[in-house]
């Protein structure tokens, strides 16, 4: 049938699938990795701010828009911008971003599945070494991870969106959940470990600043998988008997949930494994932080269950770890790949192999950027740093280019399809949106305070981390 799109079976699989993309590496190492180094509670705080008052109402008209045209976003954009082509850049962008996002998310799940394996053949130990991490990821086993994990990827992908995403996401969000929450009581039982939770949760405002307001607006587009048009995709998926707001919401609460226990588990542990840790140190954490942290957690257990059974512990959780990384990824190729299906029309076979071609010269690119290639490590250097081919694809897409997809979809939403389309299309399958305060929020926030905010936060980002000052040095 022309124009019959595979749908999710049920409300509660495209929550679950539309969390699957949600909960991730951003939640499980980028949330705690940002939240240790800009200032913990702070963080903490603006976070879940720009969760509910900004990312939210984004949310809700990528799916929208999604689900009233039917398309990738670059189809959406142009169907309802009647080929307009300065909103045609929109759709670009939410079709570039994604692709971008894979390419270095891709990496950091190569090493997920590589920690997986580890723990698996009995090398806990050495992996809670601080150095191991950046010896692993400067060595040849990269590539044999790197050339799996791109094969079950493909494979995944073939497969199409229920068999895929749904399937895999139902079975392994919960556990991924249980396995956080009982890693985290057995962490804060753990002496000192109050220092860390009180770094966690006791803000101190005066940590506030723009770095930290922008650091925490792009994880939070990030974790959400906002700004990237795969909402806009699984939008499409969803089924018009669905609650969009109501769906939203969920999945809102259970990737910042995800979030927060994630955070909870690591900060208290870097006070428990370094008790000397001073706070000032922590504005310098990176990726390797969780990577140290979690097998030193998981080898600490040994205590209570014995080598094997940390290691076992531990390999379940990177496997978890992996999956919810999968389910993420797959998510991400999600929209380029509709994009060949629907506008070059690309068979599924051909949209995935086309993509993979397009992908693997940029993430060798990136995987040889801790060391082991000096030209992409020292790539080049602005803000007053020297940044990798790896940094740079971060800095652009990540922390700049999210929000300000978010801005254009506001804009579009609002000024170009208006208001009342989106009202409309938000009231299908959810007879309580009329009148209710979400409405009214939307309605109010979508025009104004929210692509004002992004704006904002997008120029002084722009300022901050390609030309090294922040506007608000000048206030
Ligand atoms: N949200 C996912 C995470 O937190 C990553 C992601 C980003 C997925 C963008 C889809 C789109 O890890």
């Amino acid at each position: 049938m022309p124009n019959q799109r595979e749908k999710f079976g049920s409300r509660l699989g495209f929550i679950l699938a539309a969390a699957g993309s949600a909960v991730g590496i951003g939640n499980l190492v980028g949330f705690p990795v940002n939240a240790a180094k800009s200032g913990g509670a702070a963080f903490l705080l603006v976070y879940a701010f720009f969760i509910v008052v900004i990312c939210l109402p984004v949310m809700m008209a990528e799916m929208s828009l999604g689900r009233h045209t039917q398309r990738n976003p670059l189809g959406a954009y142009n169907s309802v911008s009647g080929g307009n082509p300065l909103w045609k850049i929109g759709g670009w962008l939410a079709l570039i971003t994604p692709f971008m996002i894979a390419v270095f998310y891709q990496v950091l799940t190569v090493w997920l599945l590589a920690y997986f394996v580890g723990a698996v053949s009995g090398n806990l130990a050495q992996m809670a070494d601080p150095a191991f991490f950046g010896t692993f990821i400067n060595g040849p086993s990269v590539f044999g991870y790197l050339a799996v994990l791109t094969v079950v990827i493909g494979f995944v992908l073939n497969s199409g969106v229920q068999n895929g995403i749904e399937r895999l996401a139902k079975a392994l969000m919960p556990t991924l959940f249980v396995m956080l929450i009982i890693l985290t009581i057995f962490v804060l039982t753990l002496p000192n470990a109050l220092v860390g939770v009180k770094y966690y949760l006791i803000p101190d405002l005066s940590k506030i600043n723009p770095e930290v307001v922008s650091n925490a607006l792009g994880q939070a587009f990030f974790s959400l998988s906002l700004g990237m048009g795969i909402l806009i995709t699984y939008g499409s998926y969803v089924s018009r008997k669905e609650s969009i707001a109501g769906g939203a919401k969920m999945v809102a609460l259970v990737d910042t949930s995800v979030a927060f226990f994630a955070g909870l588990l690591i900060l208290p542990a870097i006070f428990v494994f370094n008790p000397a840790t001073d706070t000032s140190e922590l504005s310098s954490s990176s990726v390797s932080l969780v990577f140290t942290f979690l097998p030193k957690i998981f080898l600490s257990l040994q205590s209570l269950i014995g080598y094997v059974g940390a290691s076992a512990f531990a390999a379940t959780f990177f496997l978890l770890v992996f999956f919810a990384a999968l389910t993420s990824q797959v998510s991400i190729l999600q929209v380029p790949l509709s994009a060949f299906q629907d506008e070059l029309k690309f068979s599924r076979v051909k949209s995935v192999l086309s993509l993979g071609a397009c992908a693997i010269l940029l993430v060798l690119a990136c995987t040889v950027s801790f060391g082991m290639v000096t030209y992409f490590t020292e790539f080049t250097s602005y803000g007053g740093a020297t940044k990798s081919f790896f940094d740079i694809v971060i800095d652009v897409f990540y922390d700049t280019i999210l929000p300000l997809n978010g801005l254009i979809i506001c804009l579009f939403a609002i000024f170009h399809w208006k208001k009342a389309n989106l009202n409309a299309e938000l009231a299908i399958g959810d007879d309580k949106f009329e009148g209710s305060f979400t409405q009214k929020y939307v309605n109010g926030a979508l025009g104004t305070v929210i692509p004002l905010v992004l704006l904002l936060v997008f120029v002084n980002t722009v300022c901050i981390k390609f030309f090294g000052f922040s506007l608000t040095d000048y206030m």
